[in-house]
């Protein structure tokens, strides 16, 4: 799709796939219902392990498409120079920050610790089981010694770790909306945003979406199979 002029100062750009989107706004939702169902007793239990499972996933879908997806979706470009993820946040501060089509130096280390957390925290899911064995996770049973009792206490603390993580994020993206008057949702609902004509626009390779399609429903039913099949 090419990019179109749009007003007089600015161009509408595509910068977020589809994947990418639906990958965040799934991810959001079940990891929303995760931490509150996580702490409310045994009514959601049974929910609690299919969602977070189904987190699983997602994030093996995210894995996937870090390699073979969209440019700005790569893993690799979420790791930058920590020297420039410092001054990226120092013009935050100063409220000059420029347009950026995918994640910015500091975002992506930011969004590098969400995924590794949330995977340990879907991962462990699977080992553990509350205090009266009302929800088990699939692989529960198979951990020597005290292992799981040991992967349930860490699933507690990275719970909360978690907690405080997703609340800098929100708090990230308010904190551009203010300081840099910059709008980082719409785009990750819409796939589009302003680029000023002013800046030189980047270039960002955008991989075709059947195969999106086609690792996302390959992730579902991998992870379907081991947690119905063990
Ligand atoms: C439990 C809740 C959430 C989690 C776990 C989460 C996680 C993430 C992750 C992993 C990414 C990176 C996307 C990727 O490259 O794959 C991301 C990006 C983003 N998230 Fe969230 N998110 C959450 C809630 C929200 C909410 C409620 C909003 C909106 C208010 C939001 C706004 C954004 C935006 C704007 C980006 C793109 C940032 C950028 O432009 O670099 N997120 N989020
Ligand atoms: C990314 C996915 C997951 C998230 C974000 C998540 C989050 C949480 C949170 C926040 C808690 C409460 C911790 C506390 O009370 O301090 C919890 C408890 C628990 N979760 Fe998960 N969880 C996930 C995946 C899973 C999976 C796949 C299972 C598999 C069965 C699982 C099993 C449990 C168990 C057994 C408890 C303990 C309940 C209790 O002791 O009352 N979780 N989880």
């Amino acid at each position: 799709m090419s990019d179109s002029a749009d007003t007089a100062g600015a161009q509408k750009v595509r910068i977020w796939d589809i994947w990418i989107r639906l990958f965040h706004w799934s991810l959001a939702g079940c990891v929303l219902f995760l931490l509150i169902s996580g702490t409310t007793g045994w009514q959601f239990f049974e929910w609690h392990r299919n969602v977070g499972e189904f987190v699983l996933a997602l994030l093996l879908f995210r894995l996937c498409w870090g390699f073979v997806g969209s440019g700005n979706a790569k893993l690799v470009k979420l790791v930058a120079s920590p020297l420039r993820a410092l001054a990226h946040l120092g013009h935050l501060a100063r409220g000059q920050v420029a347009p950026e089509r995918g994640h910015n130096a500091a975002g992506g280390w930011a969004v590098l610790l969400m995924l590794v957390l949330l995977s340990f925290q879907a991962v462990s899911g699977l080992f553990i089981a509350d205090e009266d064995e009302l929800i088990e996770g699939v692989f529960y049973g198979l951990l020597p010694g005290g292992l799981s009792e040991e992967l349930l206490h860490l699933h507690h603390l990275n719970g909360d770790i978690l907690k405080v993580v997703i609340g800098i994020h929100l708090l990230m993206v308010l904190l551009y909306a203010l300081r840099a008057a910059q709008n980082l949702v719409k785009p990750m609902f819409t796939g589009w945003m302003q680029w000023p004509l002013s800046t030189e626009l980047p270039t960002v390779f955008f991989q075709r979406w059947w195969l999106g399609l086609v690792l996302a429903v390959a992730s579902v039913a991998l992870v379907g199979w081991v947690v119905s099949w063990w």
